[in-house]
């Protein structure tokens, strides 16, 4: 299907999502009940599987773009090498922008250095795939059996430099992994983490809106703070919307005017529309912002070009893996640090504040917070669309096609 036809895809009705009547804890029908992760009861495990055992995956053997993505029905199953790590059946995944960027070499020299440990894969072939919602099926003898059990549901994140998603099974470290909120369908479920661990940390971490406790425990916090988000209708811009709110943060948020209504109804206070240069000089009479949260991909240096005040500047979008794959690791550092200061010194003396560079964090207390919202009902996530493993590339095109709403899921 070529990508046009893929654009006009009918997306998933996300108005019908949020305004879906409160979901009771028994609403998970997929092929698995959900008796064991509410009930912490281990269920009888599947057999373990054989080191011979074949598995589907997509694979990439040079980068390039999405038909450089082949799909094999023998890959060798991957195997558990440490003590805390876990196997893991994928029955949903996604496809976020960096699967997209890693398709084309993204971050290649960083993560190439990391791989390359003992004991680490080499570059090709590369599987992509950052988030899940499956089954344990095996971990290593230092997992802690009360947290995770063989056979539980299970969600979690794949760390950049490991072996991804887009595949029967994968293995992550047991800190990457929890017990999959019975409030999901595995579809929702998979759609959380990787963009939530990145809003939490940017907010939490970098961003320290919580103090010390809201950046090294699950306690959240920010209560009165006033928060902008670029990109409010995105992976990353729906689900820190509704972490703040849950938070008691005043939130204002712009995206495209036909996402207005669904921005509003993810609870922000003020939305307003970027094309509308009018619409967007009414940001001005909420400064200053205790932080402006960049979930749009405008980068550190649009922090300056802002009409008003902020005391920090987030952004997602950092040169600093496209620094070091252009000029290496020496150089690239270097461009870094001075990119950095550059974008500081025009935003300090223009409009006060520092930028600062956010990024994904695969922390257990991370995970734990945006469990707890879930459970809570104070966090809905949203699908923009959802397509089957052998459509995979598919999914691809409609995340190139961009204007997402929400995520895209791939069922396996
Ligand atoms: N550093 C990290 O570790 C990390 C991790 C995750 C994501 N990211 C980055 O964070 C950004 C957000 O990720 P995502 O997964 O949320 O992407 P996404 O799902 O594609 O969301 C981006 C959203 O922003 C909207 N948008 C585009 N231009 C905008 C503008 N000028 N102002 C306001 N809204 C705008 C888009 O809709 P319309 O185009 O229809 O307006 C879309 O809904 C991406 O740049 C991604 O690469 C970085």
């Amino acid at each position: 299907m070529k990508a046009t036809s893929v654009c006009k895809m009918r997306p998933i009705n996300w108005l019908g999502t949020l305004l879906r009547s409160p979901r009771s804890s028994g609403r998970y029908v997929g092929s698995r009940t959900t008796t064991t992760a509410a009930t912490g009861v281990q269920r009888t495990p599947p057999p373990p599987p054989k080191a011979s055992t074949k598995m589907r995956g997509w694979q990439l053997h040079c980068y390039g773009d999405i038909d450089e993505l082949q799909l094999s029905e023998k890959l060798r199953m991957p195997q558990i090498r440490s003590s805390n790590d876990c196997l893991v059946r994928v029955r949903t995944t996604t496809i976020n922008p960096i699967d997209l960027a890693m398709l084309r070499g993204y971050g290649a020299t960083v993560l190439n250095t990391i791989r390359c440990q003992p004991g680490e894969g080499i570059e090709f072939p590369l599987t992509l795939g950052r988030e899940f919602c499956g089954e344990l099926v095996q971990k290593g003898m230092g997992v802690n059996s009360e947290k995770l059990a063989l056979g539980q549901r299970v969600w979690g994140v794949v760390p950049l430099q490991i072996s991804g998603s887009h595949a029967d099974y994968v293995v992550v470290p047991s800190y990457c992994l929890a017990p999959a909120p019975t409030e999901l369908d595995d579809s929702e479920a998979a759609s959380v983490l990787y963009a939530g661990l990145t809003a939490w940390s940017g907010l939490y971490i970098t961003g320290r809106l919580g103090g010390l406790c809201g950046a090294t425990t699950s306690s959240g916090g920010g209560a009165n703070k006033r928060v902008l988000v670029f990109g409010g209708s995105g992976g990353v811009g729906t689900l820190a919307i509704q972490m703040l709110k849950s938070q008691g943060v005043q939130v204002l948020a712009t995206c495209s005017e036909n996402a207005v209504e669904m921005v509003r109804c993810l609870g922000a206070d003020h939305v307003v529309d970027y094309n509308n240069p009018a619409d967007m000089d009414t940001l001005c009479n909420y400064a200053p912002y205790d932080i402006v949260l960049d979930c749009a991909g405008q980068g550190s240096q649009q922090a300056a070009q802002l009409k008003f005040d902020f005391r920090q500047y987030i952004t997602f979008s950092s040169p600093l893996l496209a620094n070091i794959d252009k000029q290496g690791l020496g150089l690239g550092l270097l461009k870094n640090v001075a990119d950095l200061l550059e974008s500081n010194a025009k935003a300090i003396t223009q409009r006060g504040g520092l930028v600062k560079w956010g990024f994904f964090a695969p922390a257990s207390h991370g995970i734990e917070f945006l469990q707890s919202l879930v459970q809570h009902k104070k966090l809905i996530p949203l699908i923009d669309s959802s397509f089957e493993f052998a459509e995979l590339p598919k999914a691809f095109e409609r995340l190139k096609c961009g204007h997402l709403r929400g995520k895209v899921v791939v069922k396996l």
